[in-house]
């Protein structure tokens, strides 16, 4: 199945599919604005999106940040959508493994990501305790900040994350 899908960068005409695709996928959640916001920031966003046959199956953003204007690499995953027929296909894991290799190639050193660790694990995320998410999180949801190293360099980074606007919203951090 995951063979017929093409994976690049998305296109400013693929606004369309991509508004249809978020209210599929999140039905309770509207992250259109935070979408439509994000990709006017090129190029500090890695947006790429998947086709099966033509038709839009799946969309995900890497945000390039810093950790507190250091000149460090780092990047912010989500939101991700992958619609509702296509899931558990693996197509949400060939976009992030694809992000994750155009990230290593331009020498990003770390990719941070709010979400669930069952699902992120399988890339090697893992917790992060070094560099604070923009927003303090609750308790419940601190397992849920992770972040992948892309570089030899393991030493830790420390700091706090610095997001563009579009992620400058409490609302985006809290349950
Ligand atoms: C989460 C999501 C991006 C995963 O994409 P996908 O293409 O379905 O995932 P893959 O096919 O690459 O991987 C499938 C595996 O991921 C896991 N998985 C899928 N959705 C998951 C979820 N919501 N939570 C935890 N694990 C999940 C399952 O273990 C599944 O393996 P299994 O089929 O053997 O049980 C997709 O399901 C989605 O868009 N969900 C709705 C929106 C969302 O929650 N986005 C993430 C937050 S920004």
């Amino acid at each position: 199945m995951t063979d017929k899908i093409e994976i690049r960068q998305s296109l400013p005409e693929d606004i369309i599919s991509i508004e249809k695709l978020y209210p599929v996928a999140f039905p309770d959640e509207d992250l259109l604005p935070l979408v439509r916001e994000l990709l006017g920031e090129e190029p500090v966003v890695l947006s790429l999106v998947a086709f099966a046959d033509k038709i839009m199956v799946g969309h995900a953003i890497f945000t390039i940040c810093d950790i507190g204007g250091r000149i460090d690499k780092v990047a912010l995953l989500g939101p991700i959508a992958i619609h509702p027929d296509w899931q558990r296909q693996g197509i949400g894991s060939a976009i992030v493994r694809t992000g994750l290799r155009r990230l290593e190639n331009v020498g990003t050193r770390q990719v941070y990501v709010l979400g669930d660790p069952v699902y992120y694990a399988r890339f090697g995320f893992e917790t992060e305790n070094g560099v604070a998410p923009p927003y303090p999180l609750p308790d419940e949801w601190l397992g849920a900040w992770q972040s992948l190293n892309l570089h030899g360099d393991k030493s830790p980074l420390r700091g706090k994350l610095s997001v563009p606007q579009p992620w400058r919203q409490h609302a985006l951090w809290v349950p």
